[in-house]
């Protein structure tokens, strides 16, 4: 049996392929504790996005990587290296820690040029005055503003800012970059052209990302990997797709509006909804309090044909098609996409196949 090679190569092997590792890190601000015990892995080359709510730690996790912050336990390696380690008290500031960041608000300086701003990364590393010209133009040739050098940040959109802002993250060749909702201030049809952009130029210069956003869209086009984050914790750590097929938690589950999570009791005759009808036989589950229905595993046919029985209670147009509301009988409710407008109380019945069930067997919201 071939081990994991995380297994196998304890020790040096391991700590090279890491170019950030959080592990067991919590810490307290203004007496209430923020982050909870947080473990991860960025390796080289590779893109891991934070993702949750407003308030829920992510911002934070980007400061204690960048050296804004100390961890009250645990520690922080960058590259291997420790940069920061509650236990031994060792700390790296910022500015040895040689991470790229990109910030919501751009934190452009508003007196100096574009080209002024992208060069400060190169002028704080001490890098001479000739060397620093041609690599300014590289860094804004790459991401599309070489004509733009001699302006300052007002005279630009709000995308060619955030682009000045990228360029003077990657003009010191950090290979890491931090990125904390770089695209949240941008309006829709603009952010989904970033999106590409960033993608673009993360691929073209290999580029590791740490990638904080609340837009679920926007994590799952940048990042090989996805953090989701709730109340200062890890809820689950993985790639997009294995997110949507196999959510950990209840949580992870309505937070990615994968369906609805309704409570399950056991019967006689099998799993039903509390209250409800039967939707699955005794033995799909040793033990579960709840089930997520995916909706994309839902279709629909005549009432008294599926597995259970709803009434319309509205559907709203979403531009690609309807986003309808059901009760169930029984009373519990389930939203799902609707090619068609259908009508409010319209009877209709739903298919729902056993194998698209995700069982939990957790209490609902808990673990805070
Ligand atoms: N300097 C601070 N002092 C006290 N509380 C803070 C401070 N910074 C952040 N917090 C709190 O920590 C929590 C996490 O904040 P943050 O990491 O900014 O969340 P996110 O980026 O996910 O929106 C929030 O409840 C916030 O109010
Ligand atoms: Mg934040």
């Amino acid at each position: 049996m071939l081990d994991h090679p995380e297994t196998v190569a304890r020790g040096h092997a391991v700590t090279d392929e890491t170019a950030v590792r959080l592990e067991g890190v919590t810490l307290k601000l203004g007496g209430a504790e923020v982050l909870k015990g947080i473990d991860l892995l960025l390796k080289p080359g590779r893109v891991l996005a934070l993702l949750g709510p407003s308030g829920c730690g992510k911002t934070t996790v980007l400061r204690l990587v960048a050296g804004l912050l100390a961890p009250d336990r645990g520690r922080v390696l960058v590259r291997s290296q420790v940069v920061a380690d509650a236990a031994s008290g060792t700390f790296l500031p910022p500015e040895e820690r040689a991470l790229g960041m990109v910030f919501q608000d751009y934190a452009l300086w508003p007196h100096m040029t574009v080209a002024g701003n992208v060069s400060f990364p190169l002028e704080m590393r001490r890098v001479p005055a000739a060397r620093r010209a041609p690599r300014v133009a590289e860094a804004l040739a790459r991401v599309g503003l070489a004509a733009f050098a001699e302006r300052r940040p007002a005279e630009l959109s709000g995308g060619q800012q955030q682009r000045v802002a990228i360029a003077r993250a990657i003009v010191a060749e950090p290979g890491i970059v931090l990125f904390d909702e770089p695209l949240s201030n941008l309006d829709r049809e603009l952010r989904e052209t970033m999106i590409e952009e960033i993608a673009g130029l993360v691929a073209e210069l290999g580029l590791t990302a740490l990638y904080v956003t609340h837009d679920q869209a926007e994590a799952f086009s940048l990042a090989h990997e996805v953090a989701i984050m709730r109340a200062g914790r890890i809820e689950q750590i993985a790639a997009p797709e294995a997110l949507v097929d196999q959510p950990a938690t209840p949580y992870v589950a309505e937070f990615l509006r994968l369906g609805a999570v309704l409570p399950v009791e056991p019967g006689a005759d099998g799993w039903r909804l509390r209250g409800g009808a039967v939707i699955a036989p005794p033995e799909a589950t040793a033990d579960a309090t709840q089930v997520l229905i995916p909706s994309r595993g839902l279709s629909f046919c005549a009432p008294g044909t599926g597995t259970l029985d709803a009434t319309v209670l509205r559907s709203l147009f979403r531009g690609d098609g309807h986003l309808a509301t059901f009760e169930l009988d029984g009373g519990h409710r389930l939203q799902a996409p609707v090619p068609d407008r259908l009508a409010p109380q319209t009877r209709v019945g739903l298919h729902v196949p056993p194998e698209s069930l995700r069982w939990f067997s957790s209490p609902p919201h808990s673990g805070d």
